[in-house]
């Protein structure tokens, strides 16, 4: 038998590019490839990138230019670009990096054994369509191996909401839901490989309304499904939009227990001035009270969000009402960006802040939301939480895992092993993690 062929992926941008990294790989490795953790000996190299900001985009054409020695030394070396980037800019690719051998948009992963052949001989494909069938279902080249105990698992992809700022709509196409069979299937199988905590992923999860077997299911009764599933301790979800987010899904977070206490809801802005301008069809206050009523169901939710500030036309008072949005909220974690102007979108045609200015904000947003975090973080120390571990720590016989709130956790001389959900007491709270004891 001859040496496997080895592959090298890089990803970039949100957890759907992890899962479609991972999808990928199982689907070359039906090919004879195996996963390198190396560039320099890859016999094929894929850059799953993604599109979402100007400095995301520019990464990869620097990224591919590194890759120019290498593959003079090694002829026979494939190179690839997948992802968000590929679908916006895929002929330009092309044209700008001669290295390039193969241009695969999110929608046709499922097509790669095929594109791969070609390049092998000699060809360069492109394929940037957004074929009808589901690409999950046809990458089915899944070896049962065991896993790690955390896993995504997309059940909604694209989008129809067209916020002003977005490549989103265009790079992943109009919103469509999995069945609810396939996605329960995949889960199981996932449990079965030992996988404790399953993440849906979706750009906009909770509008997700997949064929049931009588119907359509809303998100919170596909969680419910999962709930059954032995041996699937937690359900995580993300990314949400605030109008999507359906009553029975706020319920759900108040009454299924392995749904935990997080939630990711961007408002991007806290002016309404602003929130039009963007698209959002939501407003301030709109979200506020929502975060109120999510609160009520269960008070001690950690919440994330995501800001986008230097918004075009953007005053310093708008801009305090971002401040003031978040002074009300009081966010657990958060992500703030500043605004970058995403050719194609309707955005890009309106007059720009001063970058100086959107710099400015950027950084008295970010001291606020570090300080909320911190915050959050440092009132966790002398509770109890569960921690699913997940795998060693760099102290010996220290154990490392996520709390119910997604702060990291570590216990030192642990007993535990990776896959184990603890009762753990916390002690500290430290730079970045929490340190914590197990209970009992
Ligand atoms: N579907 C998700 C988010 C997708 S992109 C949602 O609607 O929440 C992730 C985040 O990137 C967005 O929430 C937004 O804050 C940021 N983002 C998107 N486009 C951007 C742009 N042009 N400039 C700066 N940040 C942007
Ligand atoms: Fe982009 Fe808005 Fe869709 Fe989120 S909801 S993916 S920000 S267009
Ligand atoms: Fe980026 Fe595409 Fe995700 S643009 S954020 S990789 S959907």
């Amino acid at each position: 038998m001859s040496a496997p062929k080895k592959l090298f992926i890089k990803t970039y941008g949100c957890q759907m590019n992890v899962y479609d990294s991972e999808r990928m790989a199982e689907a070359l490795g039906g090919e004879g490839y195996v996963e390198t953790k190396s560039a320099d000996d890859a016999d094929m190299i894929l850059l799953n990138t993604c599109h979402i900001r100007e400095k995301a985009a520019e990464k990869v054409y620097s990224e591919l230019g590194r890759f120019k020695g290498l593959k003079a030394e090694k002829p026979d070396l494939k190179i690839g670009v997948a992802g968000c980037v590929a679908q916006a800019e895929g002929e330009e690719i092309m044209r700008r990096q001669p290295l390039v051998d193969l241009v695969v948009g999110p929608q046709s992963y499922h097509r790669l054994p095929e594109m791969e052949a070609k390049t092998r001989a000699g060809e360069k494909v492109l394929d940037t369509d957004f074929p009808e069938e589901d690409k999950f279902e046809k990458l089915k080249n899944r070896p049962k191996a065991k896993r790690g105990p955390t896993a995504f698992l997309t059940v909604q992809e694209g989008c129809d909401k067209f916020c002003a700022f977005c490549v989103v709509p265009y790079t992943r196409g109009a919103e469509v839901s999995r069945p609810a069979d396939r996605i329960l299937r995949e889960a199981q199988d996932l449990v079965e490989r030992g996988v404790r905590e399953i993440t849906l992923l979706g750009q906009n999860v909770n509008a997700y309304h997949g064929a049931g077997a009588n119907g359509e299911l809303t998100l919170a009764q596909l969680i419910w499904e999962l709930d059954k599933i032995d041996g699937l301790e937690r359900i995580r979800f993300t990314t949400s939009h605030p109008n999507d987010m359906q009553d029975d899904l706020i319920e759900a977070h108040g009454s299924c227990a392995k749904l935990m206490p997080y939630l990711h809801l961007p408002v991007q802005a806290g002016s309404d001035r602003i929130l039009k301008r963007m698209n959002r069809a939501h407003t301030a206050e709109s979200y506020i009270r929502l975060i109120e009523r999510i609160r009520a169901a269960r008070p001690d939710i950690l919440i994330s969000g995501d800001f986008i500030v230097g918004f075009p036309e953007e005053t310093e008072e708008d801009f305090q009402a971002t401040m003031d949005l978040v002074e009300e909220v009081k966010y657990g974690t958060a992500y703030s960006f500043k605004y970058s102007t995403r050719p194609g979108t309707p955005a890009a045609e309106r007059p720009q802040v001063d970058p100086a200015a959107a710099d400015d904000r950027l950084q008295r947003l970010q001291a606020l939301l570090t300080r909320q975090q911190r915050e959050v973080q440092d009132s966790m120390v002398g509770r109890e939480v569960g921690v699913l571990f997940e795998k060693t720590g760099r102290l010996p016989g220290q154990m490392v895992g996520k709390s119910d709130y997604l702060h990291a956790v570590h216990v030192a001389d642990c007993s535990c092993e990776a896959g184990e959900l603890a009762r753990v007491r916390i002690v500290a709270s430290g730079a970045n993690s929490l340190a914590g004891e197990v209970i009992g």
